[in-house]
């Protein structure tokens, strides 16, 4: 019963505090004690919604007021070395923590003994974002790092972690939409995870050090965007994002890829809002793909800029051409591309599928430019080659 109590007075006290109507520093043990909530006094900072506390019934109650008081514990002091932000408007009744370089943290462990240390300060344990970036911390991340928090975004860029476990964020199971850990020093993800946080909308890994991603891996989730790019990565298992039904950006740029192999690409039941899935290629080391390599595949803009193909095969192409419907379009700038009888397939075509392609500069065989580009070529000169192919 006391605690109960204590809990629906905090957030009106440390909204009170906010707007610098009490003196904090004298709360601590006369919480129950508290002034009537005055309405005739204003309130700078939003309508005062605290009255309406009376009919909230706990931190697990979701039909929170709209402008709900802020949810940070009461004392100053009780996320240190972090910052405790309240939220205001559709994010209301939940906090959020900042954890930057100041901290001198090192380790994983660091941050479990904050949040272990603040849990008898928490008015509620429904966090909106958890930011920890720039900080020395390396180390694997695991559930029991989190105590009781769940969130809605987590960012952990630019810090020196190393490996994500199995379950590090089930606890978030119904919350989490933002996993961000930019540019730290990952070598293995648990993909399997995915399932324990199926609404995760957004997966940010770019600048790690991922070198293949295996098989059939990511479960079925609702992931629409997952950043792969500035990685190491040289191998990824046929069908390895099969189940990402809902994936409509994937970033691979800046990798190492140099084969795209039979049905990398393909996705079962790919169920695309009316935007193409975006797949960028650029920046790898790819000399090869596999006709098979996009099986399957809907609407799509695949940018293969800065690798190193030579032609544009027709048996790899028009497959994905007719799959598509001609919602297709490749960036093939900075490859070798040779603008010979190999690519007339596109230029004597009767449709329109040239456009597919943009423009990107021409090749000789030796790999120097020719000064020449894709949209300088007439296909009057390409006429010969039909007739090639029949003497042949
Ligand atoms: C991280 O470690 C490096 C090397 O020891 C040090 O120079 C740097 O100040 C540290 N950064 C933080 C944020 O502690
Ligand atoms: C972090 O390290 C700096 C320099 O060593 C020091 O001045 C500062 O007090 C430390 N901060 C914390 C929160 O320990
Ligand atoms: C893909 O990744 C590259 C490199 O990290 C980045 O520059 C680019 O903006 C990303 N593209 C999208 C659409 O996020
Ligand atoms: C692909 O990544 C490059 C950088 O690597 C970026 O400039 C470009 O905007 C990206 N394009 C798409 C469609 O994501
Ligand atoms: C493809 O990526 C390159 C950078 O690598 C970028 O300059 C280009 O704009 C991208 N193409 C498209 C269509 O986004
Ligand atoms: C092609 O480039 C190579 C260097 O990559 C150069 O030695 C050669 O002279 C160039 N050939 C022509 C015809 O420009």
């Amino acid at each position: 019963m006391l605690n109960s109590i204590i809990r629906l007075a905090l957030p009106c006290v440390t909204l009170l505090c906010n707007v610098k109507l009490l003196n904090c520093e004298d709360l601590g043990t006369s919480i129950l004690n508290l002034p009537h909530y005055d309405p005739s006094i204003p309130n700078p900072d939003d309508d005062l919604e605290c009255l309406k506390l009376r009919d909230w019934n706990g931190p697990d109650d979701t039909s929170l007021p709209p402008n709900l008081c802020g949810m940070c514990p009461a004392g100053e002091h009780d996320l240190e070395p972090c910052d405790c932000i309240n939220n205001r408007g559709s994010q209301a009744g939940l906090f959020s923590i900042e954890c930057g370089p100041s901290t001198n943290w090192t380790t994983v462990d660091e941050i479990k003994e904050m949040i272990a240390s603040a849990d008898d300060a928490l008015i509620t344990t429904h966090v909106f974002r958890f930011t920890m970036t720039g900080t020395n911390v390396s180390g694997a991340l695991k559930q029991d790092v989190w105590g009781r928090l769940d969130f809605h975004q987590v960012i952990l860029d630019n810090n020196q972690i190393q490996q994500v476990d199995n379950h590090a964020f089930a606890n978030s199971k119904e919350t989490l939409t933002l996993l961000s850990i930019k540019n730290n020093e990952i070598t293995y993800f648990h993909w399997d995870q995915l399932s324990d946080i199926p609404h995760l909308y957004q997966l940010l890994l770019q600048g790690n050090k991922l070198s293949f991603i295996p098989s059939d891996i990511f479960p079925q989730t609702d992931l629409a965007y997952l950043d792969l790019s500035r990685n190491q990565i040289i191998y990824i298992g046929p069908n390895a994002f099969s189940n990402l039904r809902k994936l409509s950006k994937l970033n691979l740029s800046y990798n190492q890829l140099e084969y795209l192999d039979d049905y990398m690409f393909s996705i079962a039941q790919h169920d695309l809002d009316p935007n193409n899935l975006i797949i960028n290629l650029s920046n790898n080391k790819i000399s090869y793909i596999s006709p098979m390599a996009f099986a399957d595949v809907r609407p799509i803009n695949i940018n293969l800029s800065y690798n190193r193909l030579t032609s544009i095969e027709e048996e790899v192409f028009r497959p994905i051409i007719d799959a598509t419907y001609y919602f297709l379009s490749v960036d093939l700038n900075n490859n070798f591309i040779v603008c010979n009888c190999d690519i007339a397939w596109i230029l004597l075509d009767p449709t329109p599928i040239r456009g597919i392609f943009g423009n990107f500069q021409c090749y000789d065989t030796l790999g120097n430019q020719t000064g020449t580009s894709f949209l300088d070529l007439n296909p009057h000169d390409f006429l010969f080659c039909h007739t090639d192919v029949v003497i042949n």
